[in-house]
């Protein structure tokens, strides 16, 4: 198969087998970039399924760019909670206030303008240009980086193979329908060029495939094996006011979780549980640790927080340790729309399970609840 053999063949079956996704526009319509833009952000290291629920949420609250660059940031990352990587938040927000501010309320159109912005980097630009555009860019993301690997036989392992993987994908882009084709790898990827047991047979770009010929497809792209994760290990405390409120902490704005909510939480260190320092409690309260551990994983290390919780008074104040400029009280029935990664949220369920009363104010906890 020749290069515009691929093309053509993959546009076919991208206009009969499209995925009707909300941020797609209809054949012929002129896509709306910040619809675009929010998507690819929201795509990154996050499944389609997860996406569609909170990507209609976040484009109800704020339908324009303008919109979000008027939003607070603290709703914007509360609008994130559960979907974890809340750097993009942070960025997403930067980024509409850069285009407001400083574009006039415009996209830019090329991938090297795109990229002087907040949050978007090859990936992103690439995407927007081709898909908002109709430039002859070609991101490059998981999904595609397995359809090119099985389609030229690439057995270099990943992460080394990124270069020859992009050599290939680029050679591939057509100068028209670079969105098109772009998503039409995507959906290719997503559906018949699955991870596990591709559907060959269904396949329109097979008669060109290699790693299909050679008998690889399947086991296609290889990879170095990747390092173990450490585990980190603290302490977490849930103190909760009678009047059914618990104390909550603002995250420094670097770093994992920037910006979010926490149980005041010891830091996370690695080591065995009896080097940690216990001293870590927010108030001066009766402590008891709650029965089990609460256990996620990030991408680089696995988290095992020790939960304590404390019946505490209506005038309970954190301790100057505790950096009280950054403590909050927050209602149990209000937790649901605050901005809680969701280790936080197992944190406070774990906490609240032997309090029925407290696990029932705060019911709503638990509809929001995600992996990341
Ligand atoms: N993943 C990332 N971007 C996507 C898009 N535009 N369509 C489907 N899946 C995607």
């Amino acid at each position: 198969m020749h290069s515009e053999d691929y093309a053509s063949a993959l546009l076919a079956w991208y206009d009969r087998e499209r995925r009707i996704l909300p941020w797609r526009a209809a054949p012929g319509v002129t896509p709306d970039p910040y619809r675009v833009w929010l998507s690819e952000i929201m795509l990154q290291q996050t499944t389609v399924k997860a996406v569609l629920p909170r990507y209609a949420d976040v484009l109800r609250r704020w339908p324009d760019v303008r919109a979000l660059a008027a939003a607070e940031l603290g709703d914007v990352l509360a609008s994130w909670a559960g979907l974890g990587y809340y750097a993009r938040a942070r960025n997403l927000h930067a980024c509409a206030r850069e285009v407001v501010e400083r574009l006039g309320g415009s996209f830019p159109k090329t991938e090297a303008e795109l990229r002087t912005l907040p949050g978007i980097g090859d990936y992103t630009a690439a995407a927007i240009a081709a898909i908002a555009f109709g430039a002859q860019a070609t991101p490059i993301d998981g999904n595609i980086e397995r359809v090119v690997a099985r389609l030229f036989a690439v057995t270099t392992k990943l992460p080394a193979a990124k270069a020859e993987i992009r050599a290939l994908a680029l050679r591939l882009t057509p100068a028209k329908r670079a969105g098109d084709f772009a998503q039409g790898l995507m959906d290719l990827g997503a559906t018949l060029c699955s991870l596990r047991r591709p559907a060959c047979g269904l396949c329109p770009l097979v008669s060109g495939c290699a790693g299909h010929a050679q008998g690889l497809a399947e086991g296609l792209p290889y990879r170095e094996e990747k390092a173990e994760r450490p585990t980190r290990r603290g302490h977490a405390f849930v103190a909760l006011r009678d009047d059914n409120a618990v104390l909550l902490r603002e995250r420094p704005l670097k770093g994992l979780l920037g910006g979010m909510l926490e149980a005041p939480s010891s830091p996370w260190m690695e080591g065995s549980w009896s080097e940690l320092d216990l001293d870590h409690a927010p108030l001066t309260a009766s402590w008891r640790e709650v029965p089990g551990l609460v256990e996620h994983i990030f991408t680089h290390f696995h988290l095992e927080l020790a939960v304590y919780l404390a019946e505490v008074a209506s005038d309970a104040k954190p301790a100057n340790a505790a950096q009280p400029e950054r403590c909050r009280w927050v209602q149990l029935r209000d937790l649901h729309r605050a901005a809680l990664p969701s280790v936080m949220r197992k944190v406070l369920a774990h906490a609240l399970e032997a309090k029925p009363l407290a696990r029932a104010a705060a019911a709503p906890l638990r509809a929001r609840r995600r992996s990341a």
